[in-house]
């Protein structure tokens, strides 16, 4: 197998990122990466791996799904009683990194990490299908279930709690925001020479240069 994985060579391709970068701006640049992920055949544009500092000190990465993108920061929602709120609980900070194999591009953003407020948690659960809001409660993320009949059992529990009623948002439920104050932007090209920016946050705002691929 490790001989035909290593014959796996894809040449990389794209428009590159603005010759300059003097006072480039990563917020509307990463919004426009992101509506053309969406705008393109991606399955799952909005799909990002987010690593955290484990309780141990060693990493944890899972995938997530971004649902606000803006100067304020990258939002995204879980439980907050899953490892990976206890680790920002422990570390309150993350990493995200967003690949798009059909763009051929990479963002990576690192910074700290905050709780949405409890308004905007219900919010955005309101906005939820009715199906995912009693998974919610259903579900005590990444702890061991027994069989998937237990689950449906759970599901089925859940479901009659609150039949003929709107389902409220579990209260160990709800969103974060990373603010980053590192953002970086890839974008393949060929022979592996792909165009890289990153922007870091200073005093003066936000500086951008160039690095070798
Ligand atoms: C495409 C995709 C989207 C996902 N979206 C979310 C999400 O938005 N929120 C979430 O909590 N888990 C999501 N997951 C599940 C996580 O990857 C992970 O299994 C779960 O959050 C438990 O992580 P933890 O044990 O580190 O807390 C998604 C998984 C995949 C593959």
């Amino acid at each position: 197998m490790n001989g035909s994985l290593r014959d796996i060579r894809r040449e990389y391709s794209g428009a590159a990122l603005p010759a300059d970068v003097g006072d480039f701006d990563p917020w509307p640049f990463l919004e426009g990466w992101i509506a053309d992920a969406v705008a393109s055949d991606e399955p799952e544009p909005t799909a990002m791996v987010l690593a955290t500092v484990g309780l141990d000190g060693r990493p944890r990465a899972r995938v997530l799904l971004l649902k606000e993108v803006g100067p304020d920061g990258l939002v995204f929602f879980s439980h907050y009683e899953s490892p990976k709120g206890e680790q920002l609980d422990a570390t309150p900070a993350a990493a995200v990194t967003l690949w798009w194999s059909r763009l051929m591009r990479q963002v990576r953003a690192v910074g700290r990490v905050e709780r949405l407020t409890r308004t905007e948690n219900e919010a955005y659960f309101r906005s939820r299908p009715r199906a995912s809001q009693i998974g919610a409660w259903a579900s005590y993320q990444s702890q061991p279930l027994g069989s998937r009949a237990e689950l449906e059992e759970q599901v089925i529990e859940t479901g009659d709690r609150f039949a003929g009623r709107d389902v409220p948002c579990p209260p160990d439920w709800g969103g974060y925001r990373l603010i980053p104050d590192e953002i970086e932007f890839w974008q393949g090209q060929p022979s592996r020479l792909n165009d890289r920016v990153v922007s870091r946050l200073t005093a003066d705002g936000w500086v951008t240069g160039r690095i070798q691929p």
